[in-house]
């Protein structure tokens, strides 16, 4: 088969690998239909995780058909529709027993192991562990292009900001950061009825698709940022203030656009350290959240999908094939200038 292989920093290639196979009885094969391109995979070729080394298939997002399944696996067969998540899990070790299978301890003491600790999902074949309780059967009616969006950045928008910042009916929200995952936040958090949803981004085009995405309001990053969204809160603040960029000044702004009793939903990967001013935060009883999306909302945004109230669809900008997948890179890597959100790749 062909898959994308990492070679060390600034280096991969579609070549010729040795086809995926069974390995554990409780694995699937899955023939790659659809995948995309996420910022990790940027982020792994730039080398800074040091866990993806030399000959590791590239991906972590994947829609396509099972090919063959192991012994033991018994709620999927050959020729299911599935989406492969970000997170594979086991259901059995604690972390899994506490919905928080992020933190699945049974392959790395991590969830995330496509294209970090085994060969991921930028392939013709993937291998599946855990299929049984990883796996999400696709329903009829959702297509392709909408479930590949479901494995990684609409669950993340959703879990890490909207779950997680406890978006209430009537609520006021600020998003800093309108990219996939960004986005993804602005068109769930609608659906909690939030009555105001503030889009804050550098990027023209970006805010553009905030608003279609389903924000209220829009606000380009300048001197007047944090005095502007206030403005649009009767000059209190955002109830839930969501962080989608991971920087520190991002983090910052976010947090200075919540209100005393608000909560900052921080989902962006921070490669430093941020300064809070906990000297001012402190009397102001907010609450700061964060960490790794476990992709558990996939059934619910599956459902939500099908209905016709999630247009995930809208998040594909760009289709290549497989073929194509050094440009694909390429256009994702300066996504702003090619008016990017995410890239359809299939095999063409
Ligand atoms: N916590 C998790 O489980 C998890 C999962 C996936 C992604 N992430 C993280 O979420 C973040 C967003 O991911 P993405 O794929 O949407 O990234 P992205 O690069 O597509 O989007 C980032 C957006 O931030 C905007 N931006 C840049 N600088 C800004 C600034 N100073 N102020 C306001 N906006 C600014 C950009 O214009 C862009 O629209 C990343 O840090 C990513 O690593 C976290
Ligand atoms: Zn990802
Ligand atoms: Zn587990």
């Amino acid at each position: 088969m062909k898959a994308l292989v990492y070679h060390g920093p600034g280096n991969k290639a579609w070549e010729d690998v040795p086809d995926a196979t069974i390995q554990d009885p409780t694995d699937v094969v899955v023939r790659v239909e659809t995948t995309t391109i996420c910022g990790t995979d940027l982020h792994i070729l730039q080398g800074d995780v040091a866990a993806v080394t030399d000959g590791r298939i590239l991906g972590h997002e994947a829609v396509g058909t099972i090919t063959a399944v192991g012994d033991a696996v018994s709620g999927f067969g050959v020729g299911d529709r599935v989406l492969v998540p970000a997170i594979t899990k086991c259901g059995r070790c604690v972390y899994c027993q506490r919905g928080m299978p992020s933190h699945c301890q049974t392959v790395g003491g991590i969830g995330w192991i496509f294209g970090h600790l085994i060969d991921g999902t930028q392939a013709e074949l993937v291998r599946v562990p855990y299929a049984d309780t990883s796996l999400y059967a696709i329903p009829e009616g959702v297509t392709d292009e909408q479930a590949i969006f479901l494995a990684d950045s609409l669950p993340t928008g959703y879990e890490v900001g909207v779950l997680a910042g406890g978006v209430r009916p009537g609520d006021t929200v600020a998003v800093v950061g309108a990219g996939a995952v960004g986005l993804s936040a602005i068109l769930t958090t609608g659906l909690w009825g939030a009555s105001k949803v503030i889009a804050v981004d550098t990027n023209k085009f970006r805010l553009t698709k905030a608003i279609e995405f389903g924000a209220t309001d829009a606000v380009e990053v300048g001197p007047g940022t944090v005095a502007d969204v206030i403005a649009l809160t009767d000059g209190l603040g955002v109830d839930v203030s969501i962080e989608a960029v991971g920087y520190p000044e991002t983090l910052l702004t976010a947090a200075s656009l919540v209100r005393p009793g608000g909560t900052i939903a921080n989902i962006g990967v921070h490669g430093t350290p941020v300064e809070l001013p906990m000297q001012d935060m402190w009397i102001q009883n907010v609450t700061l959240t964060m960490g790794l999306v476990d992709t558990v909302s996939i059934p619910t945004l599956l459902k939500m999908v099908a209905s016709g109230r999630i247009p995930a669809e809208k998040m594909g900008t760009h289709s290549f094939t497989f073929g194509q997948i050094d440009e694909a890179y390429d256009v994702f890597k300066n996504a702003a200038a090619n008016e990017a959100l995410k890239v359809v790749i299939t095999p063409g």
